[in-house]
């Protein structure tokens, strides 16, 4: 038997919450964000059925990713570069692959003009309305419309912007950056794109023409202080790990490195086969939530890099071999995260490649092959 630390991905959760983002997104396109291997999930297979499901464009953070999705037989959908063009190089793979970059600077504008594609191709312009990351600031943005107006390379002109603090509905920084955006772009007769994950959810006004979903369709809660479950999300990943030892100990006596925690009492000690080497977050606190066969227990000393130690004391029934669960179905990803000081978000993209993935079907579709595993 192998290492038993594995990811299971659950691709009718997915096929779910996509549908929460479709009707969300009433009119609009969705524009499924599959950066970063797809949030951890697996960019490929995560692309293959979000596509199916009906996306209409993918969102990908490099020109990497993107012939990854061309490269695993993803074709029909458009593919958008969110940070544009590292190199001019890039330039002549985007309209024979139906890459579509964002300009967010003027380098990147002067890049283009100067070594265009051979074909015409959509183009983003990226507004800055207040997150002051990427983007043009007003001025920037009229200049790369003149520019970029009817130029031979430019299929069609889009422009999107981004919001910094969607994620907490009651700050006053959303209203203002989609005040901004309006001001900036409404008239233009360009198609719009402002909203993530918790504005499709918080701010129909945000909608425009494309949404852009992320967490969301991994089945992570957007809103800061909102449970995925109560905004009708499923997981879609369930990081998961077995028991290989119990111990008991006296009191006085330590578990871990740093000998951090000691017995109060006599205690029933388990170790789980996961660590900070598989992306379980180092800096998980004593008392973090872990599921053993869906039974609570606190995590208790360091997190090491390929074990974690459990107090199994109050769970007397549990045996080597037992299924334990990190964060997915039954234990929200966001507690763990809140726990070790840190997002979902960060935790879900930090799964190590050396975990075991799991894809699970729901109902056969065709999309993905029943179980893949790839260490
Ligand atoms: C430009 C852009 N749009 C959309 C998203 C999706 O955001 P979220 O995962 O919060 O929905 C991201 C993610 O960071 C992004 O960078």
């Amino acid at each position: 038997m192998s290492r038993p630390a594995q990811v299971r991905i659950d691709f009718e959760a997915l096929r779910h919450n996509f549908r929460i983002a479709r009707d969300r997104a009433g009119d609009s396109r969705v524009l499924a964000v599959v950066k970063a291997n797809a949030y951890g999930h697996g960019l490929e297979a995560v692309a293959g059925v979000l596509a199916s499901a009906g996306a209409d464009a993918l969102g990908v953070a490099s020109i990497e990713e993107a012939a990854r999705l061309r490269e695993a037989g993803i074709r029909d959908v458009p593919v958008v570069l969110l940070e544009g063009c590292f190199s001019p190089e890039e330039h002549a793979l985007l309209a024979r692959h139906r890459f579509e970059p964002v300009i967010h600077s003027l380098a990147q504008l002067e890049a283009f003009l100067a070594s265009p594609p051979e074909a015409p191709v959509p183009v983003w312009i990226k507004l800055d309305t207040g997150m002051h990351r990427l983007g043009l600031d007003p001025e920037a943005f009229r200049h790369a419309l003149d520019r970029l107006q009817g130029h031979p390379a430019v299929a069609r002109l889009r422009v999107l912007s981004h919001l910094c603090c969607a994620d907490e509905p009651e700050r006053p920084e959303t209203a203002r950056q989609l005040a901004r955006f309006e001001a900036l772009t409404e008239g233009l007769g360009l198609e719009r794109s402002l909203a993530n994950s918790a504005a499709l959810l918080c701010c129909p006004e945000a909608r425009h023409d494309w949404v852009r979903p992320g967490i969301l369709l991994y089945g992570g809660s957007p809103l800061v202080g909102a449970s995925a479950a109560s905004l009708g999300l499923r997981p879609v990943m369930t990081l998961e790990s077995r028991l290989i030892a119990i111990r008991d100990l006296a009191p006085g006596e330590p578990v871990g490195y740093g000998a951090a925690w000691r017995a109060e009492r006599p205690s029933r000690i388990g170790v789980a086969a996961i660590g900070y080497g598989d992306g379980y977050p180092r800096h998980a606190p004593e008392a973090t939530p872990v599921l053993v066969e869906g039974v609570r227990v606190p995590l208790v000393g360091r997190v090491s890099m390929d074990m974690i130690t459990l107090d199994l004391t109050r769970h007397p029934g549990a045996r080597t071999g037992d299924r334990v669960v990190l964060w997915g179905e039954g234990l929200p990803v966001e507690e763990v995260a809140q726990q070790a000081g840190t997002i979902n978000y960060e935790l879900l993209c930090g799964v190590a490649s050396r975990v075991a993935v799991r894809h699970e079907c729901g109902e056969a579709d065709g999309d993905v092959p029943a179980v893949v595993s790839t260490p």
